[in-house]
């Protein structure tokens, strides 16, 4: 079961990256020349994408991996390249077939299969890995948590995923944001600290057998982001963090 909160949030994600910018996501995931400040976002977001990958085994073969909120796909292509099997999954139905037009066949034995639908279905079953960049970033933390502990519960080694750092500048990125006509605005990100979400994290019981294992930030003009890793650690903590059981 979903908060009405994500359900809400999701709604819109799907709106705006569905009909509002999907022109200018189609552009910003491609090769095509994009303005400087793009270049940026661009530039930041690869960088971003090397991160994760390189978190994941080098060899991927026979890992089955979820590439939640995938966007136009270029991570799961490149997972499948390394072998795993990647089920990719987004609510914006125009990028998923983006990603099938762009992805085409996979040499060796990866492979990617793309679904239209809700990166917590627990009908996707299970996987070795989950990554989702830059797709909880638009959630309040509580939802964030949530969410975390439902992809946690089907997840056997890591989930690696992304979240906005909260900064001064961030902050006031977001306030100048406000200021723009409510057709034109992307749905808020929402800045979070790592410490806040940790705790969060901790309270979860569903987590309780993961540990952020290692966090690392992208700044790169006008993206930030900060990569964490989410590590099953094999044994469930006696006493979790903020609790006893
Ligand atoms: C900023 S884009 C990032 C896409 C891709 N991960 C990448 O880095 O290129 C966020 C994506 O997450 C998707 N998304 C957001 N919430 C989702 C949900 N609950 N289930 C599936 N996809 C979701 C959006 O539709 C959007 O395509």
């Amino acid at each position: 079961m979903t908060s009405p909160t994500y359900a809400a949030r999701r709604g819109q994600l799907e709106t705006y990256f569905d009909r509002t910018a999907v022109e200018a996501w189609s552009r910003l995931t491609s090769d095509a020349p994009v303005s400087r400040i793009r270049a940026t976002v661009r530039a930041g977001r690869d960088a971003m994408r090397g991160t994760l990958l390189s978190w994941l085994p080098e060899d991927l073969s026979g890992r089955r991996i979820l590439d939640a909120g995938c966007g136009t796909g270029a991570l799961s292509l490149e997972a499948a390249r390394r072998g795993a099997t990647v089920v990719a999954i987004d609510v914006s139905p125009t990028l998923v077939g983006l990603a099938r037009e762009r992805t085409g066949p996979v040499p060796g034995p990866g492979s990617v299969e793309f679904r239209v639908g809700d990166m917590l279905d627990p009908g996707l079953g299970r996987f070795d890995h989950v990554v989702a960049m830059d797709s909880l970033i638009h959630y309040a933390p509580a939802d964030i948590a949530r969410a975390l502990a439902a992809l946690g519960r089907r997840t056997e080694a890591s989930v690696l995923f992304t979240v906005a750092p909260r900064t001064a500048l961030l902050t006031l990125m977001h306030v100048a944001g406000k200021l723009f006509p409510k057709a034109d605005r992307a749905p808020a990100i929402v800045p979070i600290t790592l410490g806040g979400l940790s705790r969060r994290i901790a309270r979860e019981p569903d987590l309780a057998a993961f540990a952020v294992a290692r966090t690392h930030r992208v700044n790169c003009g006008f993206y930030l982001s900060n990569a964490v890793a989410l590590t099953r650690t094999g044994l469930a903590p006696l006493c979790p963090a903020g609790g006893t059981r």
